[in-house]
């Protein structure tokens, strides 16, 4: 029997039918036609994984769209220019580049496979954003993951009434989701505030606002923060300007009652936007939040231990090197600086790749870390978002 919301994904139909030619009694398909029988089905389930959920994926870059002046679009396919592997909209893939790697949400539609848009803001200083913008052209490789990443939207647990508050670049997944919904005609009324800097910095606009005025579900309010640039702009802005506070939230999407609420953006969002939701009452568990990267300051949170110079440098061992490193960096990319790469995703704390032990040594570990009970229990920690206090041993 399929399940009711089958018929809503990409290639059900081919996943039904090779479910359906399985056997049901457990047995090889294969049993008595082969000697190598197990073996050819082990490399067949693992050929199936791998096209649906693979490591890494060497992709051409087939077109760069410029955005705004900080940002660009990277389209890119299969070099064979097979279909890529499926995702929900909202996910990201790691992208590697200068000897470590960054998350990017897939800007595109899941319903068209054939290319995955990256679409990167330039981050001032930033060493993947600034290196991708300045050398990636057309006919370039990148090495990707595959898709990953908890932040999309599950119509049974979320419902089909969304508010999206985004800020900058947090905007490209709530893309993916209003492409989806207008590729696939789904019944999901999508309200989505926008947060740019000025008016010349808001990303997607123009097909966000004909998409807006075409599908009578799908709102979209753009907020730009800086009113003094903003008010002189040659398009000569009249929208709303300043933050996402509780009364533009409540004025432009109006009462959010059991809505699900998502919010992506700068780090320093999450905390503004959960405040603003907490005072138009709205609870907890009805908010859904990605965060761009680790703390910019992990100094401001209220546990980082006092007394301690967030630039002062401490020595770090880890898989037989020891090195030297500041305390406000993370260990991750410290780890990556002396040479030393472990499995990383997220680098924001969320998916638990880059887990390390702390084997001797204090280390600050940030509220963005999603670590489980046992976690904190043996040791453990998110290297992404840790950050060593003292001289420290590090397994893994
Ligand atoms: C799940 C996920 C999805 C993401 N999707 C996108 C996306 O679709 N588009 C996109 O442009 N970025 C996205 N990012 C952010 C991206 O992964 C990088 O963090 C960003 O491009 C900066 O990398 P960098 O190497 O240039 O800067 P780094 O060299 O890593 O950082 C330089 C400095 O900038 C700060 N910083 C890092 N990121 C930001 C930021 N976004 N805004 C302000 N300051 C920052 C750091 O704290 C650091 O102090 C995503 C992040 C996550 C966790
Ligand atoms: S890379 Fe995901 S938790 Fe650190």
């Amino acid at each position: 029997m399929s399940h009711p919301l089958a018929p809503r994904y990409d290639g059900h139909e081919a996943v039904r039918s090779d479910i359906d030619t399985r056997p049901h009694d457990g047995s090889s398909p294969h049993a008595g036609s082969s000697p190598h029988a197990a073996t050819e089905d082990a490399a067949a389930t693992l050929a199936a994984v791998e096209t649906h959920h693979p490591k890494r994926l060497r992709l051409t870059v087939a077109e760069v769209l410029v955005e705004t002046v900080s940002t660009r679009t990277f389209r890119l396919r299969r070099p064979d220019g097979r279909d890529l592997p499926p995702f929900l909209a909202g996910q990201y893939v790691g992208v590697f580049a200068d000897g470590t790697n960054r998350p990017y949400a897939i800007a595109s539609s899941p319903a068209r496979l054939d290319h995955w848009d990256l679409t990167v803001r330039r981050v001032p200083g930033g060493r993947i954003s600034n290196h991708l913008i300045d050398t990636l052209a057309p006919g370039d490789t990148l090495t990707t993951t595959g898709p990953t990443g908890t932040f999309h939207h599950n119509p049974l647990f979320h419902g089909e009434d969304v508010v999206f508050l985004a800020g900058g670049s947090g905007v490209v997944p709530a893309m993916s989701m209003i492409r989806e919904i207008v590729d696939h005609g789904l019944p999901r009324r999508f309200h989505l505030l926008l947060g740019s800097r000025t008016a010349d910095d808001i990303i997607f606009r123009t097909e966000l606002d004909a998409l807006a005025a075409a599908h009578p579900d799908i709102h979209v309010h753009h907020v730009v923060q800086d009113t003094g640039d903003v008010r002189g702009a040659p398009d000569g802005w009249t929208g709303p300007t300043g933050l996402l506070t509780a009364a533009l939230i409540d004025t432009l999407v109006g009462p959010l009652d059991g809505r699900t609420v998502y919010v992506c953006g700068p780090q320093a969002l999450y905390p503004y936007a959960l405040r603003q939701l907490a005072d138009l009452g709205h609870p907890r568990r009805r908010i859904r939040f990605e965060a761009n990267g680790a703390p910019t300051d992990p100094t401001a949170q209220p546990h980082w231990p006092t007394g301690n110079d967030p630039a002062g440098e401490v020595t770090v061992t880890a898989r037989g090197r020891t090195f030297r490193t500041r305390r406000d960096r993370p260990l991750l990319d410290a780890l990556e600086d002396a040479g030393v790469r472990p499995e990383a995703a997220c680098r924001s704390g969320e998916c638990g790749l880059c887990r390390v032990r702390v084997v001797k040594g204090q280390v600050h570990t940030a509220l963005e870390a999603r670590l489980r009970l046992s976690d904190e229990r043996f040791g453990y920690t998110h290297s992404c978002v840790a950050y060593p206090i003292t001289d420290t041993e590090l397994d893994l």
